[in-house]
């Protein structure tokens, strides 16, 4: 076996955004484009030689030809043994649950997430850690200088590892074992959740439909729900991973899932209706007329989480992202354990678990996951939606008003505006980045601004500080507006405005979201001119 040095300069804009480096897929594909970054991972990990490595990802377009790549790059720096997910496939969380237990250190997740596949939709690289979540900020600037000043990569001259077959071979010193991706999850979701419980509840009759997107979670909800569960045949939809995901936007959206969304709204409703993304991490679960936001979703898993066998001891601690609501940090308050608000971003969670200071996380972004692994998992939430119906013996719908009856509602609306120039959005920031200051005291239309800031986050155990994490804008009557660009995004800017508002008179509880939002909608124009300044009428994506 012979390994190459090849001569590389480095490539501009291999910086990690939130979740890894995302690119449009052809971008990846330029020769040296993925070489480079791969080069640099290894390099700002501090090496790889003699370790175990996990490398899978969610099956879209240039996956495969990408993982050959990297197993020839990591037998050149001597690796040890790479893991692999047969077909080249793993979703995210499960990833996660491989490295941790197999004591890997660390693995390589090819995903753009929930962004389209295909030659002309978007690819994604990201690396994490010995405890299964994405690099922390540290670990992510190393990788980021090295792509700067990047001079060679090292490959392995080696015919291309059949990814089909369960089974042990080797590139040079290296060993790959090909692995079932599906199994170890299982395994994992059996010691969490009372599988007997659910399964008896579908064999009463109990409906759902589990929308795959055509990516990742798949072979997974199919094993799970339709194999372990007893749930029927066609439980799950669109259960198998396409390269393009059959040319839709795998992103459980009301967008781009709206024929669950209309679905559930219908008088052929089932039970429950769930989706997940193109890597398996995010979830949305629907009830029967009754759409449960992300931001809710966290607050009543925390108010239930006891429930299932994983976490009858309870929760240590609870952790959302800054945008998500304020709905768990009312039943934290309730169950007397502590909330922590992180910048967006998984990673960010990640030394809170750790260290013990919670066990469950959340998103507004669709995600929810807890201690089990270092990601958030979209299966995961599912099932333990599952669990706590079958406990509960009662209805989404049903459990959704309760809660509201006894924390009260925190509307939340998240409004998103996409591919917006550059210019315009960073314009639109740095207004508000100066004005903010001057803000408490205003009134915008019938509200008045009490506080004004721009999110900043300290992580309270190893001290790192994370600034410039979105204006977060403040008012008397408890509503709250926070601006943010995205980073995940792979053209031009996106940007989010995340609205809320506390209500606790159960008489208004099932209005709709941007009726109940109206005066912070039109607050969120008038302070940042959105319409002005980026000649947008209505947002893009409206969640
Ligand atoms: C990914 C990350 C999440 C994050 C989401 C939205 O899914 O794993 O942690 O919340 O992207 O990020 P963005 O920067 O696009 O708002
Ligand atoms: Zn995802």
């Amino acid at each position: 076996m012979t390994n190459t040095t090849v001569e590389t300069r480095p490539i501009e804009g291999q910086k990690p955004g939130t979740s890894g480096l995302r690119k449009k897929t052809d971008v990846f594909m330029t020769p040296g484009y993925l070489e480079n970054y791969v080069q640099s991972i290894f390099e700002g990990v501090g090496g790889i030689a003699g370790k175990t490595l996990v490398v899978g990802g969610d099956g879209r377009y240039f996956n495969d030809s990408a993982i050959q790549t990297i197993l020839k790059m990591a037998s050149a720096a001597g690796a040890k043994k790479l893991i692999v997910g047969q077909n080249g496939l793993l979703s995210t969380p499960a990833a996660s649950n491989i490295i941790r237990r197999r004591g890997a250190f660390g693995g390589l997740i090819l995903s753009a997430s929930h962004n389209p596949g295909g030659l002309h939709g978007d690819f994604g690289l990201k690396f994490n850690m010995a405890n299964g979540g994405p690099a922390n900020e540290a670990v992510t600037s190393a990788i980021f200088e090295h792509t700067r000043t990047i001079t060679v990569y090292r490959i392995a001259q080696a015919p291309d590892v059949d990814l089909s077959v369960i089974g042990t071979t080797a590139i040079g010193g290296s060993e790959i074992e090909i692995i079932d991706p599906v199994s170890d999850y299982v395994d994992l979701m059996e010691t969490l959740f009372d599988f007997p419980a659910i399964a008896a509840m579908f064999a009463s009759g109990f409906t759902m439909r589990f929308d795959a997107m055509h990516a990742a979670t798949g072979p997974y909800a199919k094993a799970i729900l339709e194999g372990r569960l007893g749930a029927p045949v066609g439980t799950v939809v669109n259960a198998v991973p396409l390269p393009d995901f059959g040319g839709g936007h795998p992103d459980p959206n009301p967008i781009y899932a709206k024929e669950l969304y209309d679905l559930m709204a219908s008088a052929d409703a089932p039970d429950m209706g769930a989706a997940s993304d193109g890597d398996g991490d995010r979830n949305i679960v629907i009830g029967r007329g009754a759409v449960v936001t992300p931001s809710d979703s966290l607050a009543m898993i925390a108010a239930n989480a006891h429930l299932a066998k994983g976490y009858t001891k309870g929760l240590a601690g609870v952790a959302r992202s800054m945008p998500t609501s304020g709905a768990v940090d009312r039943v934290a308050a309730k169950l007397g354990i502590d909330c922590y608000e992180t910048p967006t971003g998984w990673k960010f969670f990640g030394n809170l678990l750790d260290a013990g200071k919670v066990t469950l996380c959340g998103e507004e972004s669709a995600g929810t996951g807890s201690d089990h692994v270092r990601e958030k998992d979209g299966v995961w939430a599912v099932l333990m939606w599952l669990n706590i119906q079958a406990v509960r013996k009662e209805t989404i719908a049903a459990i959704q008003s309760g809660h509201w009856a006894e924390f009260g509602r925190t509307f939340y609306t998240r409004h998103d505006y996409e591919a917006v120039d550059l210019d315009a959005a960073n314009g639109l920031m740095a207004n508000l980045r100066r004005r903010f200051g001057d803000m408490p005291g205003q009134t915008v239309g019938p509200l008045e601004i009490s506080a004004a800031d721009d999110f900043a986050y300290t992580d309270p155990v190893d001290g790192s500080v994370t600034t410039g994490q979105g204006i977060r804008i403040f008012f008397k009557g408890g509503e709250r507006l926070v601006f943010r660009l995205s980073g995940t995004g792979t053209q031009g800017a996106t940007i989010r405005v995340y609205l809320e508002k506390f209500e606790p008179d159960a008489s208004r509880h099932r209005l709709d979201a941007q009726e109940a939002l109206a005066d912070v909608i039109a607050a969120a124009d008038s302070l940042a001119g959105i319409g002005e300044r980026t000649g947008r009428t209505a947002p893009d994506v409206i969640t």
